[in-house]
């Protein structure tokens, strides 16, 4: 049994539909990340597990009772949003146990219940500051601490650290790792940033238009994406999708090449059902890995547009090919290219994907000539 589990779950405002049939499943302790594009319903499945907003179809369960007419406040669910609406009025130790004395828990037992929570959350010498007292990540912190106190079975968090700097946001990353190792409370949480859904995630939920594109781990997802659109969201900057045409077809696989490619084929070893020599394919190279070029091997050739160098590392622009505009990733002392520059990029079809027509992954890295 899942902590949560939710089957063909569908929601619609009014004649919208929003969520088209979500099926998913979330372990006990897992920590699972959702991503998608603006609109795609990520804070509205949020809103449906925290029982804010009402399913019109499907099944919904936390730890397997069915939510059916279950209010928000009886879930055990536990929701931090990108605002976090603290009491101005009320000290932080107020605002953390407000929820415990609206459940009548005795004041001793509230206190201690606080003071544990604020040590865990380093809050301890905060406790009787107000809100405006506080800096934006202390106070993300108390809104966090508020939502413990209650120990939920739950976390829900919607972009709760957008709001924040930069650098209060690689801090507070690190300290919800943390906290979710000491606690392990099954948490979903939201993001639009690369970072935190990699690093911080068990499994990585892709959204599109209300439908589970594809749901895997951080690792999966980026080494094995499904379709396009999986591949050019995980990752950044984007994969590079350069046009190509099917080129050899054996029992065995498919040998591809990318529009402008000098050298062999890229061969993959893949189920080559309906695929014709000939086939237009869209190859999916990560800037970052492009390879050496070696003489003969298939590498491309192209000139640079414009360099964004970030210190160790460069990203290459390079708009004019036959296949398509390009980013390329340097390291180090090959970090050096300018404008102007004419390169020759190394290909290693064990570092590439083929996408057929309609976009869907027909291979994710073939036979690797390193
Ligand atoms: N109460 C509502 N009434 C009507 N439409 C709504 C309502 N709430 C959300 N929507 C619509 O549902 C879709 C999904 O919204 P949702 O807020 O879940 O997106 P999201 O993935 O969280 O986006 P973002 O990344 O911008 O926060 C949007 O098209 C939105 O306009
Ligand atoms: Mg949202």
């Amino acid at each position: 049994m899942s902590m949560v589990e939710l089957r063909n779950v569908r929601k619609s405002f009014g004649p919208v539909d929003v969520i088209h049939g979500v099926d998913l499943d979330v372990e006990e302790g897992e920590f699972v990340v959702f991503v998608g594009p603006s609109g795609c319903g990520k804070s509205t499945l949020l809103r449906l597990i925290s029982g804010l907003e009402v399913l019109t179809d499907g099944e919904l369960s936390i730890d397997g009772r069915s939510m059916r007419g279950i209010s928000p406040s009886a879930r055990q669910v536990a929701m931090v949003f990108q605002s976090y609406a603290l009491y101005p009025h009320m000290t932080v130790a107020d605002n953390m146990s407000f929820a415990l004395r609206m459940e009548g828990v005795p004041r001793r037992q509230r206190r201690a219940q606080v003071e544990e929570i604020a040590r865990t959350l380093r809050l301890e010498d905060l406790l009787d500051r107000k809100p405006r007292e506080l800096s934006g990540g202390q106070r993300q912190r108390v809104a966090i601490g508020r939502c413990i106190v209650r120990k939920p079975k739950v976390f829900l968090f919607d972009e709760p650290l957008s709001n924040l700097d930069a650098e209060l946001r690689v801090q507070m990353r690190v300290e919800l790792t943390n906290l979710h190792r000491d606690l392990g409370v099954t948490s979903i949480y939201v993001t639009h940033d690369q970072i935190e859904a990699m690093t911080m995630a068990d499994r990585i939920v892709v959204l599109r238009d209300g439908v589970i594109e594809q749901v895997g781990t951080p690792t999966e997802l980026y080494e094995r994406p499904g379709n396009r659109f999986v591949a050019g969201f995980i990752g950044s900057p984007k994969m590079n999708f350069l046009s190509g045409e099917l080129r050899e077809l054996t029992a065995a696989g498919i040998g591809v090449a990318i529009d402008g490619q000098l050298g062999d084929p890229l061969r993959f070893d893949c189920p080559t059902d309906g695929m014709q020599v000939g086939d237009q394919v869209s190859i999916g190279i990560r800037p970052e890995h492009f390879v050496e070029p070696d003489e003969s091997g298939a590498r491309l050739r192209t000139t640079v547009g414009s360099v964004e160098k970030l210190g160790d590392e460069a990203y290459l622009y390079a708009p004019d090919n036959p296949a398509g505009p390009l980013i390329v990733r340097k390291q180090g002392r090959a970090a050096a290219s300018r404008a102007y520059d004419d390169i020759e990029l190394g290909l290693d079809a064990g570092l590439c994907h083929v996408f057929d027509r309609n976009g869907v992954a027909v291979a994710n890295g073939g036979t690797t000539n390193r």
